[in-house]
């Protein structure tokens, strides 16, 4: 029997006794997310059981598109739902709906579910670099993204994203520019050359603020914030004035690089920011002719780091000359070429970020519910 079509299923005379909703429910009830490890039925996720004879159709509503288990996910549910006595198919659709962990009102973000800061130690350990080609995979996994450099030392996301034109006014706020589908703001738009020398926490906090709030952002899943490097003043105001869902930290695999590390874990635990996640950029070398990885500066220290202060590790980036020219040409590799092994990584560390958010959301709404008396 073929499975019926939405109209079919409106009209279906074939009731059956045994084969009910709530029997497919029921058969669901030891199908966990993987990454919350909770059943999918707990958590609100399986949505629009129909029953017709003998055909069964649902719909997974996941926490994020860019979610890296859909297939195992899809799959199980699939297999739980055959395994009923009386089925014949199974229509399974997947969609998302990204949780929010935006955790204060201070600033309008009404439309932005997820603000995540890329954050580093120092400069140059590629976080630009990082922040464009994620927020193009996260993209490419199908969220809604926008991307705001608040680097005001190194504002080069609009060179990096190829972007010429500034912002253009909408009525009293602020339109976005839009590549590679990103909505990207940045301060570089607005401030002269030489000028971020001289600002100060404050200063920089009131200018982002501003930026945040009088953007028309749209609706947004991810709302990636590209932060000035460092773990002082600047960045210990800005963590504070954006409600964050959390930061991101981007390390190069040397050992000054992880001191720098533990610094940006320090700080942003002091203020109560979530961790999402450490990314090592520039980890090894993938030899073009024969595909053998080098690792020039050593290996696994951002891993180790992470595992000894319990924050997760999100992947590793290697050092690869096509990275530097799409940064330096406008043409983030993701976009330009998707289907390379190094886009991949950045699909994979999307779908890691994106499933570190989930769980951290999870964890806040958990920790926000009345216990249960
Ligand atoms: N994985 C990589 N492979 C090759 N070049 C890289 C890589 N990551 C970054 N770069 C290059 O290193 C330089 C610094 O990167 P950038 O993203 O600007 O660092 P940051 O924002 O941390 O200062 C840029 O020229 C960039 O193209
Ligand atoms: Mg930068």
């Amino acid at each position: 029997m073929a499975t019926p079509e939405l109209a079919e299923w409106k009209v279906c005379e074939m009731a059956s006794t045994q084969l009910t909703p709530e029997a497919v429910l029921h058969a669901l009830r030891d199908v966990n997310d993987p990454e919350l490890n909770r059943p999918l039925v707990e958590l609100g996720m399986i949505q629009d059981v129909k029953v017709c004879g003998g055909a069964v159709g649902l719909t997974v509503v996941l926490t994020t598109p860019a979610c890296p288990l859909r297939a195992q996910i899809e799959t199980e549910v699939k297999g739980a739902v055959k395994a009923l006595a009386g089925v014949e198919t199974v229509d399974v659709k997947i969609t998302a709906n990204v949780s929010k962990g935006v955790r204060d009102g201070a600033i309008n973000l009404a439309g932005i579910r997820n603000v995540v800061a890329v954050a580093s130690g120092k400069g140059g350990v590629g976080k630009s670099t990082v922040s464009a080609n994620l927020s193009i995979a996260l993209a490419r996994r199908g969220a809604r993204v926008g991307l705001l450099d608040s680097d005001v030392y190194g504002p080069n996301i609009p060179l990096m994203m190829g972007i010429t034109q500034p912002p253009q006014p909408e009525g009293e706020r602020l339109k976005p520019a839009v590549a590679y589908s990103i909505k990207v703001m940045s301060m570089g738009f607005f401030i002269k050359e030489g000028e971020a020398v001289i600002w100060r926490g404050p200063m920089l906090h009131g200018a982002v603020r501003q930026f945040l709030g009088e953007v028309s952002w749209g609706d947004l899943d991810y709302l990636i914030v590209d932060l000035p490097p460092g773990t002082g003043d600047v960045q210990l105001s800005l963590s504070q004035s954006i409600s964050m869902t959390g930061a991101v930290i981007v390390s190069t695999p040397q050992d000054v690089a992880l001191q720098d590390v533990r610094k940006g874990i320090a700080m942003f635990r002091k203020v109560g920011v979530p961790i999402l996640g450490i990314i090592e950029n520039m980890a090894g070398h993938i030899c073009s002719r024969c595909g053998n990885e080098d690792f020039i500066f050593g290996h696994g220290g951002a891993q180790r780091e992470g595992e000894v202060q319990g924050i997760p590790f999100l992947g590793s980036i290697p050092i690869d000359t096509q990275i530097r020219i799409g940064g330096d040409t406008g043409k983030p590799i993701v976009a330009e070429r998707p289907d390379s092994p190094i886009s991949k990584r950045f699909m994979d560390l999307a779908g890691a970020l994106a499933g570190s958010i989930s769980k951290s959301n999870f964890a806040h709404q958990a920790m926000m519910m009345p216990p249960v008396s």
